[in-house]
């Protein structure tokens, strides 16, 4: 699709949904969708952060509470993790993304850390677009991580007072707001994703599986997104009766 003159997000977020049923759907195990749903996260991203304008993308590959799942789909999930942080970095590099992730950094494993501070560090002065991993993430535990600091350098005197633009500083990463939050697989919930970043986002349900949520799927995404009409709270007065 062209994307030139056409009402571009600035940060896109996606809620990666659906791996498990696409698979079970097929009679495959879960883990399958998992390692299908990274195939398509990784080109997929690529695409968006290299062929649409859309300048950081936000996904949700793990939340604080998906440790809840059996230990054999976590196990699955962390060595995935690890496998494609290594196996995907030099690409990265090459197409200049800059890799970044949200998210506590307590229980996961030192395997899994050692290849996300890799790729954070191979990554770090690349340019043309930010992916930010929200892994072993949750807007809440954010929210109050944010504040702990706050309360310190509030206590130790390094600022003197807060408002939204200071808050905002004091998350994992400063980042612009969520423009477009997309989740996949027909579910109709924000499950705890960027609470902060998302206040204005415009939201997106379609029904594909996150495996099956292409480039196509997403130029479709974007048409969407032009046809909607942000007003944050405003009103625009010419296009109303009074
Ligand atoms: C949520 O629902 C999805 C996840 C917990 C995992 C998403 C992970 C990936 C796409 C792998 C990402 C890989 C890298 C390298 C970052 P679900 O997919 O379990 O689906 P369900 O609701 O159908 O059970």
């Amino acid at each position: 699709m062209d994307y030139q003159n056409l009402k571009i997000p600035r940060h896109v977020g996606i809620i990666v949904d659906g791996n498990g049923r696409w698979a079970e759907e097929r009679g495959r195990k879960r883990s399958y969708g998992h390692q299908k749903g990274s195939e398509n996260l990784e080109r997929l991203s690529r695409y968006i952060l290299t062929k649409t304008g859309v300048e950081i993308l936000s996904v949700y590959v793990f939340s604080t509470e998906n440790f809840k799942r059996s230990v054999e789909e976590v196990d699955y999930l962390m060595g995935l993790f690890t496998k494609k942080f290594k196996n995907d970095a030099k690409k990265y590099k090459r197409e200049n993304i800059k890799i970044v992730f949200s998210g506590r950094r307590e229980p996961l494993k030192e395997e899994v850390l050692k290849t996300m501070d890799e790729i954070t560090e191979m990554t770090k002065n690349n340019t043309g677009g930010i992916l930010n991993f929200c892994l072993n993430y949750g807007g809440h535990a954010e929210i109050v991580d944010a504040t702990l600091k706050i309360y310190h350098d509030l206590e130790s005197g390094k600022i003197d007072h807060l408002d939204e633009e200071i808050f905002s500083k004091y998350l994992y990463h400063d980042l612009p707001p969520i423009d477009f939050l997309i989740r996949t697989s027909g579910e109709y919930r924000i499950s705890n994703f960027m609470l902060w970043q998302a206040s204005y986002a415009e939201f997106y349900f379609p029904k594909t599986y996150f495996p099956d949520f292409d480039e196509k799927e997403f130029d479709h995404a974007i048409l969407e997104y032009t046809a909607r009409d942000r007003r944050f709270g405003g009103i625009d007065y010419e296009k109303t009766n009074h």
